[in-house]
């Protein structure tokens, strides 16, 4: 049996992708299945947490069981909703996978091909970070968990690329997947690490998605007791 160490706090999780609309038939949309925000909406109900999961579009995944499940499509659906809940929210996790980019217009009618006038341009517009909202508005004693999927390349590794995000976007707690071989979108397993503001550092091995949201609740709870 799992520990009931979440009782009494209120948890609220954003999962999948966002759609962002060009016209009434067709969308900017990503490749997120959703599967590790729900792993870690499921695992916080089970360890005793009042959740509700915020989500996106996703794979078909079964509802959570315990969980207050709402669903939302664009990025703007999304931030008014996570907004909304973490205003009397104890944990905030965004592991949804926010378009950073929405279509500047969306045409009111589809968009048709014709020979008599030029193809169509889209020009985007970028979207509010969520995350970094949430930090500047977030409650005292409230505890915010970003994502972050890297990969290494010139520049630095993927820990490298996760400490300096951790400290741009201003969460207590970063997890940060490599994407680069195996990936961690569309995938049942994840690894990566889990970076904390105070400077701690844990690995997480390869392995089930709901074995990366227990070790980011023993390490929200430990967060949450400091
Ligand atoms: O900057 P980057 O997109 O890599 O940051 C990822 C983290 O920021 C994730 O937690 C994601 O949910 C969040 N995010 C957001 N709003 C955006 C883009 C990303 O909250 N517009």
């Amino acid at each position: 049996a799992l520990p009931r160490d979440l009782e009494g706090l209120r948890v609220v999780v954003s999962a999948g992708g966002t759609r962002e609309p060009l016209d009434p038939v067709r969308y900017l949309g990503n490749r997120s299945s959703g599967k590790q925000g729900y792993a870690i909406a499921r695992v916080a109900a089970q360890r005793g947490a009042e959740v509700t999961l915020v989500a996106g579009h996703t794979a078909e995944l079964p509802p959570p069981a315990g969980v207050d499940l709402r669903h939302v499509s664009t990025a703007a659906q999304l931030r008014d909703a996570m907004q909304e809940r973490a205003q009397d929210a104890d944990v905030v996790v965004m592991a949804a996978a926010v378009a950073d980019f929405r279509p500047s217009a969306r045409a009111e009618f589809k968009i048709k091909k014709s020979d008599d006038v030029p193809d169509p341009v889209v020009t985007l517009t970028r979207n509010p970070d969520i995350l970094a909202e949430l930090v500047q508005k977030r409650r005292a004693g409230q505890a915010i968990v970003g994502f972050a999927a890297e990969t290494g390349d010139e520049r630095g590794s993927v820990l490298d690329h996760g400490r300096a995000k951790l400290a741009r976007k201003g969460c207590d707690l970063l997890v940060v997947n490599s994407v680069g071989e195996g990936g961690a979108f569309e995938a049942e397993d994840n690894a990566g690490w889990l970076l904390a503001a105070d400077g701690a550092e844990r690995p997480i091995p390869r392995g089930p998605k709901a074995q990366l949201a227990a070790t980011l609740w023993d390490a929200v709870a430990e967060f949450m007791r400091r």
